[in-house]
């Protein structure tokens, strides 16, 4: 069992809090307002929803759940706890990026400075696909993750596959720039092809 602390409590946290929790992991969630969102822990073991710097204390685990434009002062307010955690960031930037020449994920690491163990995963797959890690057809969904570090990779590996996804693993976390410029073309993608956020990323080797 590992302490996961997610950070934000939006759709996103919500589907990952619940796989996991399902999956026999302690769930601790972080919320700007922890009383307002108990509703969140409603059958799941030994889960919490607690202020962010509770949360961060908690766990050795971080899933940053908030809006991009949120991540990066949330990094630097917290940066000295988050160098001692493994980062897994979500979010995706579309257009607050200046140029495609660096991944949301650096900014998220620079933001947290020297020693920062980032990994960028879940990018790619909507909130909507979380809890149907298979699809209709039995098809398995993969997550795309990308990070420097092999050890966190293997980690956030097999969180992945504890959720029912199969990961794989994008390389560097220089690669987070592509994963980043996917996003907007899978919504493309699924709004020309089906139109229900039920499409996903999946490598056929
Ligand atoms: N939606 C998707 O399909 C999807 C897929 C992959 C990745 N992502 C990324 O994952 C992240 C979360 O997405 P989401 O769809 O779960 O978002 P969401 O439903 O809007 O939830 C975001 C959460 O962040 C917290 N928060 C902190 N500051 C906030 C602010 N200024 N405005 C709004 N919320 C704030 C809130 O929790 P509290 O109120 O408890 O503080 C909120 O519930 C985003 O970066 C997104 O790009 C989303």
């Amino acid at each position: 069992m590992t302490t996961i602390a997610l950070i934000g409590t939006g759709r996103m946290a919500r589907g990952l809090g619940t796989g996991w929790a399902r999956a026999g992991h302690r769930i601790i969630f972080g919320s700007r307002v922890p009383a307002e969102k108990t509703d969140l822990i409603a059958g799941l073991p030994d889960a919490q929803v607690t202020t962010y710097a509770d949360a961060l204390d908690a766990a050795g685990i971080v899933v940053i759940t908030l809006p991009y434009a949120e991540v990066a002062p949330f990094c630097r307010a917290y940066a000295a706890v988050l160098r001692e955690r493994l980062v897994i960031d979500i979010s995706n930037p579309f257009d607050h990026l200046p140029d495609n020449r660096v991944a949301g994920a650096e900014i998220t690491r620079d933001a947290i400075g020297p020693g920062a163990r980032v990994v960028a995963a879940f990018k790619t797959n909507f909130w909507t696909t979380i809890p149907t890690p298979l699809t209709a057809d039995g098809l398995q969904r993969d997550v795309l993750f990308a990070g420097d570090n092999e050890d966190d990779k293997r980690i956030v590996a097999e969180l992945i596959t504890d959720l029912g996804f199969r990961p794989v693993d994008c390389g560097g976390l220089h690669n987070a720039r592509i994963l980043d410029g996917m996003v907007p073309l899978i919504i493309e993608l699924d709004q020309r092809y089906g139109g229900a956020w039920q499409a996903s990323w999946k490598l056929l080797p």
